[in-house]
């Protein structure tokens, strides 16, 4: 078995040889699939890249970034300690929400990114991010609340992933809303309690 960083390269030839979102691809600079350590314990999955991240080849590397950086250092953890992804690969132009069909194209990779990096924790970055995992969820009423999945992660397979998924607010979303942005700084300090208590 290929190691886990060959594994996640050849999930980004797959996604380009596949031709998945062929309008993104048209307008976005270069896929974006991932950054950090394959071998992580929390992965977080955010909506889609934005401008920076297009032109960089790499998630939150904007000012959303910036912050998420800020909060992960707030825990004790770096980006190396952790893998961090999107739904969807490419950015949608003018930084519109991705739309169902592109969330939807993406998921079989995501969920090939996942099987390959065996998470402890998916941490998911606004509504887009939870939907995708907790459909009937509402992010104002669960957010910073970990709940335990069983996800399934292949069509017509019984391979299943147990992990436990926290749903935070968009980083985004608490940038200029300082109440926002306690309530996000609040919520990301359950993350070193939950991976303590699953080591027990
Ligand atoms: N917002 C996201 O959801 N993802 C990024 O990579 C950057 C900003």
């Amino acid at each position: 078995m290929a190691d886990k960083q060959a594994q996640l390269d050849a999930i980004a030839e797959d996604i380009q040889k596949d031709g998945v979102t062929p309008e993104l691809v048209a307008s976005a600079t270069q896929l974006v699939l991932g950054d950090g350590n394959p071998d992580a314990d929390v992965v977080f999955i955010g909506e889609a890249p934005g401008k920076n991240e297009d032109l960089q080849g790499k998630p939150f590397v904007g000012a959303s970034g910036k912050f998420l950086n800020e909060m992960l250092e707030m825990i004790g953890m770096q980006r190396s300690d952790v893998y961090i992804t999107n739904i969807v690969k490419y950015r949608p132009p003018d930084n519109r929400d991705p739309k169902p069909e592109e969330k939807k194209a993406f998921l079989p990779y995501l969920q090939r990114q996942l099987e390959v990096i065996q998470p402890k924790v998916v941490v998911t970055l606004g509504r887009h991010s939870m939907n995708c995992f907790l459909p009937d969820l509402q992010i104002s009423k669960v957010h910073g609340q970990p709940k335990r999945v069983t996800l399934s992660l292949k069509k017509n397979s019984t391979d299943t992933l147990e992990v436990v998924i926290l749903p935070l607010f968009h980083p985004a979303a608490a940038l200029y809303n300082p109440q926002q942005r306690q309530v996000l700084i609040d919520d990301f300090a359950a993350i070193p309690i939950i991976l303590e208590k699953l080591d027990k």
